[in-house]
């Protein structure tokens, strides 16, 4: 028996990183799962590689007639959707004097919008049946601010803002939206930094580590299941402890 058994799940940015990571957990629990991201041969070939039950779709998550026919997408194929997980994102740091008003526009529109799309496609289906969660992937960036990225705090800020009114929007409806912030996480995004600032973010963790994907994946699989049945408009931190 899996916590996903007969779950269709749909995750955005999942080609790689964190978003692969929940689609593998949510895969070993029994769920069908549906990868969208705007790089849609790794989203491919990331689906072939978990199995049978997944399947890659482009998506950009800026743009409601893609969000809107991966949601389809996975309703056409499976069913339905049980899960959404708003996951996909993107970086592009510098401090304000440097920061263009176009680098600050493309985050909060990923981050944001994406997220805000992701939740009005999913939560149409789920309304319906009265019953689904959906997780938004946040940041403790979001928590705390972070120099050089007044985008991505801002757009991490956001997105719990985003988890809590439609949390109370859709509770009456059998559907749960809650947030996940992690904190330094070894993806793509993370190794692109400079060492000394992975050195100075590691010295602020008091578990002393990075932590690995699969730490981000288990919560959201925690969330996705009837384990956090009575869970909603929460927002998670997973950190080693840091900023707590
Ligand atoms: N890695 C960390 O330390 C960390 C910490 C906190 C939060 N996060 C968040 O976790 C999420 C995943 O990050 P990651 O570290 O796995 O990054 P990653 O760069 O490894 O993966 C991000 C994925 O999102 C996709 N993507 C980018 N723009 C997109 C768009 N417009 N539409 C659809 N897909 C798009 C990329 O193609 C990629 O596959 C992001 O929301 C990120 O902000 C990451």
């Amino acid at each position: 028996m899996g916590l996903l058994d007969g779950k269709v799940a749909v995750i955005t940015g999942a080609a790689q990183g964190i978003g692969l990571e929940i689609a593998r957990a949510y895969v070993a629990q029994g769920a069908t799962v549906v990868l969208g991201d705007v790089n849609v041969e790794a989203a491919e070939k990331s689906a072939a590689d978990l199995g049978g039950r997944a399947l890659g779709v482009r998506c950009d998550v800026t743009s409601e007639d893609e969000v809107n026919a991966l949601v389809t997408r996975a309703v056409d194929e499976y069913g339905t959707v049980d899960v959404m997980v708003n996951n996909a994102g993107i970086t592009r740091d510098s401090t304000m004097r440097k920061m263009t008003l176009e680098d600050f526009r493309l985050v909060l529109d990923v981050h944001v919008t994406g997220s805000w799309l992701g939740t009005k496609a999913a939560g149409a289906v789920m309304r319906e049946r009265k019953s689904g969660s959906i997780v938004n992937i946040s940041s403790i960036s979001g928590k705390v601010g972070n120099i050089g990225q007044t985008n991505y705090s801002s757009a991490k800020a956001a997105m719990v803002g985003l988890t809590k009114a439609s949390a109370k929007e859709l509770a009456y409806l059998g559907v749960r939206v809650n947030a996940i912030q992690p904190g330094l996480i070894r993806t793509a995004m993370t190794e692109a930094m400079r060492q000394d600032v992975w050195d100075s973010k590691l010295a602020e963790i008091p578990m002393a580590r990075a932590g690995e994907p699969a730490e981000v994946a288990n919560v959201a699989l925690f969330l996705a299941s009837d384990l956090s049945s009575y869970m909603t408009g929460t927002v998670l931190e997973v950190t080693g402890g840091r900023y707590m």
